[in-house]
């Protein structure tokens, strides 16, 4: 959730550092700071607040040196202070670490120290590492490399790291258990950091270390346990530019169409009125072995996976379902060797997720990814699975991945379907449905100002309910969502059929109630619902595909019509919309959100 940038090679390394950094503030931005070596000492910088603090702080001064590496903090132990703001250091300023995750033994660690004689100067878990490492060079660790993991062998917990040592000024050292690291392989130069942010403007050819490593990073090269042949990402500075766009959170919802497009495009196998994923590596006797579908995944993640089950049981027939994946880690789930598990995940990171897969793979269960980025822990530790491919997401809110998500599982359950009774002639109808869903994107798009309107008529309602039936259900729930994370505004969702069974006694003329009226065989039963709430003064927003009676609805969005199937795909992005919209008008920063960050790689 913190960010992490090192470098070493031959420019000034505070510049590269925060520029790096800001790059990186999406994803933890409570505090920040840095460390640069130069002739054998360690100059640290650190503040509360955001990137452009630190580079007030930094002003026309900053540290010179060519080796460095820097933090932005999202307070886990310890207030968002400077004294808390990594790097930390020992007590002779000669070793500086930067950290992602937690130490879970902090508190034992930091009881032995100051039994020691050590003196802490932050409430952070982090502070232990220098002086361990301090400790470990001064009982004679022969390297940098062998005192870090010295001081890691008494860790337990999960780590991303860079270590500054002031007397080997042209190296770092760096590893990685539980939190992402990638190595950015420059000429002549390599940055460290947590994300591929703040590494593609520099280079695309990277490595991803892996859990358990620990390398040492030089200008020339990595030496250590990690495969030194670096990969090229697909990835560009561009992504993580605004591009004329206010905010992130707008310019990833734009995204939409052309994401669709590249996770659709080589898949499409128009032929035999199939999907081609060969990355699942499950060949047409494996496809038919599967017996049951459960997705697993956390928030939106989970959400798209409750779609993708009411998908896979429509064109498949397989019974299927989804699960948060924090909780079937730890429920000593029955884990079905007939059963295909798909994590689902953006970053890839997730720890609840990366932790059920990691279950399941002990018990012998068969677990895909359906992840975005390339690299990730979880793409590698399914091994096979279907990239997302919607392209870097810088938001805190996911938008464009949940889309992609829902696509993903579309062409999954063609496939599973296809070698059972779907038919030739439906399988077509879904292709033919994937390939139209871009430009039905773009339709909703283009509403974007009248979702505006809609929006702020409504932004100062203290609640909202989202309401939808079968395939819609997760659909509001995933609306909701949206609304209560950049907005703030509470929102809840409900099936229609539910709101009799209680929470209609909340509706009045405060509570206005999102509903989705796709025109399918429940379109009946759903304007009963519009007319049952609005009976009790509950305004309606409609989002609807539906020639709709005149002024059923308070507010109508109108989304195209697709193959029924794939609306959910479509009905998400008025919500998105409507959830910007909302947050917008309530002077909220849509893209950093309180109290939440990108990737949660910690409990
Ligand atoms: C909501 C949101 C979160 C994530 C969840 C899982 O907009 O972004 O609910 O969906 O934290 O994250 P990933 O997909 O990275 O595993």
């Amino acid at each position: 959730m913190c960010g992490i940038v090192g470098y070493v090679g031959p420019r000034e390394a505070a510049g590269v550092l925060v520029e790096g950094l800001s790059r990186l503030e999406y994803r933890g931005y409570d505090s920040a700071g840095l460390a640069v070596a130069h002739r054998r000492k360690v100059t640290v910088r650190r503040t509360a607040g955001r990137v452009d603090d630190l580079r007030e702080l930094l002003g026309d001064s900053p540290p010179r040196g060519t080796t460095g590496i820097a933090h932005t903090r999202w307070a886990t132990h310890g207030e968002p202070t400077g004294t808390n703001a990594h790097p930390h250091t020992d007590a002779s300023g000669r070793i500086a670490v930067v950290h992602n995750g937690i130490i879970e033994n902090a508190d034992v660690l930091r009881a032995e120290l100051t039994a020691r004689g050590v003196r802490l100067a932050s409430d952070t878990d982090t502070e232990v590492l220098p002086h361990l490492i301090a400790e470990a060079l001064d009982g004679g660790a022969g390297s940098p490399a062998e005192a870090v993991r010295a001081a890691l062998s008494r860790v337990e917990g999960t780590y991303g790291l860079a270590v500054l040592d002031a007397r080997t000024p042209g190296e770092l050292v760096v590893a990685r258990n539980g939190s992402p690291i990638v190595l950015g392989v420059g000429d002549g130069e390599m940055v460290v950091a947590s994300d591929l942010a703040a590494v593609v403007r520099h280079t695309r050819q990277v490595v991803f270390l892996d859990d358990g490593e620990l390398v040492t990073v030089r200008a020339d090269g990595i030496e250590g346990s990690a495969r030194i042949t670096p990969t090229t990402v697909d990835v560009e500075g561009a992504d993580y530019a605004l591009g004329g766009h206010p905010d992130f959170l707008a310019k990833e919802i734009a995204d939409q169409p052309d994401a669709v497009r590249r996770a659709l495009a080589g898949r499409l196998d128009t032929r035999f009125s199939t999907t081609r994923l060969g990355g699942l590596e499950l060949d047409p006797r494996d496809l038919r072995g599967v017996r049951r579908v459960l997705f697993l995944g956390c928030g939106s993640a989970y959400y798209a996976g409750e779609i993708g089950a009411g998908l896979v049981e429509e064109l498949a027939r397989i019974p299927a379902g989804a699960e948060p994946a924090g909780e079937f880690r730890y429920r000593n789930p029955v884990v079905d060797p007939d059963c295909l598990y798909v994590a689902v995940s953006q970053s890839g990171e997730t720890a609840d997720t990366l932790a059920a897969v990691q279950e399941l793979r002990r018990k012998g269960g068969r677990v895909i990814g359906a992840v975005n980025v390339i690299g990730s822990a979880i793409a590698r530790e399914c091994g096979s699975g279907v990239f997302l491919h919607s392209g870097p997401e810088v938001s805190v809110a996911s938008t464009k991945a949940v889309t992609n998500m829902t696509v993903s599982f579309a062409m999954l359950a063609v496939l599973l379907g296809r070698v059972r009774d779907l038919s030739v002639a439906d399988g077509r109808r879904m292709l033919d449905g994937l390939q139209a869903l871009p430009r039905h994107i773009d339709a909703v798009l283009e509403s974007d100002a009248a979702i505006g309107e809609v929006a702020k008529r409504y932004a100062d309602a203290s609640s909202m309910f989202f309401v939808g039936r079968t395939r819609f259900s997760p659909v509001a729930r995933e609306g909701a969502q949206k609304l209560k994370e950049i907005s703030y505004v509470h929102a809840e969702a409900y099936p229609a059929s539910e709101l009799k069974h209680g929470p209609l006694a909340l509706v009045d003329p405060a509570m206005p109630s999102v509903v989705l009226v796709p025109d399918d065989e429940l379109l009946a039963k759903t304007v009963g619902t519009i007319e049952q709430i609005r009976a009790r003064g509950g305004p309606v927003i409609a989002v609807t595909d539906a020639e709709l009676p005149d002024g059923l609805a308070d507010a109508v969005l109108r989304v195209p019509r697709t193959e029924p199937e794939l609306a959910p795909a479509l009905f998400g992005v008025p919500l998105q919309l409507f959830a910007r919209h909302v947050a917008v008008a309530l002077g909220r920063d849509v893209d950093r959100p309180r109290n939440l960050a990108k990737s949660v790689t910690v409990e």
